[in-house]
């Protein structure tokens, strides 16, 4: 099937004192349609960046992004860069939206939520205003809150309840692809399943496509059909989501799989892999393998040698030399006497 939404070489920069932030440096993926892609990784690893980036929600000014984001044929880099821009892109915006970690940071306090909900569909031009109040209230059922509430602020609403306001926002305008950023990382754990089911409800229903943001691959195991791990501003492995969790190849991604807590310790197979060090700064990043550095595995090349995202085995890539070569290294099993 062709892709919904292809990337290509993608790199955004921000020019910043003494040198610029390469938060993301050069990721390429295919996004089908009705797909859900996790994208995980280390905090600031790019994951953000990307998905804005995606929806051109930076101004030239602020960064400088180059490659292809193409959607339905256009190119949104060459679009977000022409003369008009804000009109050129208008029409993608309606397709493709976005779902933010805080919902209190993307909602206006003093406006009601029922007028913020209108808002896209306002600038869209979408209903008619005497058939407003009735969309806003269809909106707000379809998210599992009351109609009644459109008259309320957003203050009035808990965490759980915001972030269903912020969905319903989103899909106003009926998109056709959703980037959600951490849109539950920040609820209470309790309330997290809820929303999570709520959005793979509305994927069934309105045949959406995710790009689906978070921290730890155990928490878009379930719902992603691919899963893409990054690191340093690069896709390090990309494959179906059950290969990436069952049997990661990068060593990265071994041990972001061996950080994830495992909650009856005599199930535990895998001792941990500590990930030493901190992070390295996007002004800077290492040379060859962005990954050497931390990496148990290092060889020689790998400190002078960048290594591609390379398909190792049919759907599944890998940027790292010796599994290029063939080389599987173990996923480690704990000692019996540990368990
Ligand atoms: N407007 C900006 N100007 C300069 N640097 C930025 C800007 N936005 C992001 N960065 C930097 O780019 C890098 C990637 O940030 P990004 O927010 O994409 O990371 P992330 O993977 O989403 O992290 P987190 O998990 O913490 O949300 C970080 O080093 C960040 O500090
Ligand atoms: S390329 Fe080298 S440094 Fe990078 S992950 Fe592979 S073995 Fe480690
Ligand atoms: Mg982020």
């Amino acid at each position: 099937m062709s892709a919904l939404v292809s990337i290509r070489d993608l790199r955004v920069h921000f020019p910043v004192k003494g040198g610029r932030v390469r938060a993301v440096d050069g990721v390429s993926l295919d996004i089908a349609p009705g797909e859900t892609v996790g994208l995980v990784g280390e905090s600031g690893c790019g994951k953000s960046t990307t998905g804005r980036a995606l929806l051109q929600l930076y101004t030239p000014k602020i960064a400088e992004i180059t490659g292809e984001i193409r959607y339905q044929g256009n190119d949104l880099v060459a679009l977000g860069k022409a003369r008009g821009a804000t009109v050129k892109l208008r029409p993608f915006r309606k397709d493709l939206q976005i779902i933010f970690q805080d919902p209190y940071a993307s909602l206006d306090p003093r406006m009601t939520i029922g007028a913020q909900i209108a808002e896209p569909l306002r600038y869209h031009a979408l209903v008619p205003k005497k058939d407003m109040a009735a969309k806003v209230a269809e909106l707000l059922e379809t998210v599992g809150l009351s109609p009644a509430m459109a008259a309320r602020y957003p203050h009035e609403f808990s965490g759980g309840q915001r972030q269903r306001v912020g969905i319903a926002r989103a899909l106003a305008v009926s998109p056709r692809f959703i980037v959600c950023d951490e849109p539950i990382s920040a609820l209470d754990v309790s309330i997290q399943a809820q929303v999570m089911n709520l959005m793979v409800e509305l994927q069934d229903k309105f045949h959406l496509t995710y790009l689906f943001i978070a921290h730890d691959l155990a928490a878009v195991k379930h719902i992603s059909d691919r899963i893409a791990v990054m690191y340093l501003g690069q896709i390090v492995e990309l494959a179906a989501a059950d290969a990436v969790y069952d049997t990661p190849l990068h060593p990265y991604t071994q041990a972001l799989i061996s950080a994830v807590p495992i909650p009856d310790p005599s199930q535990r197979t895998r001792s941990r892999i500590r990930l030493e060090g901190e992070i390295p700064s996007p002004l800077n990043p290492p040379s060859g393998c962005r990954f050497h550095p931390r990496c148990t595995y290092a060889e020689t090349a790998c400190k002078t040698t960048e290594p591609p995202l390379t398909e190792v085995s049919p759907g599944r890539f890998v940027a790292c030399h010796p599994v290029a070569r063939g080389v599987r290294f173990p996923i480690r099993e704990a000692p019996a006497s540990t368990a």
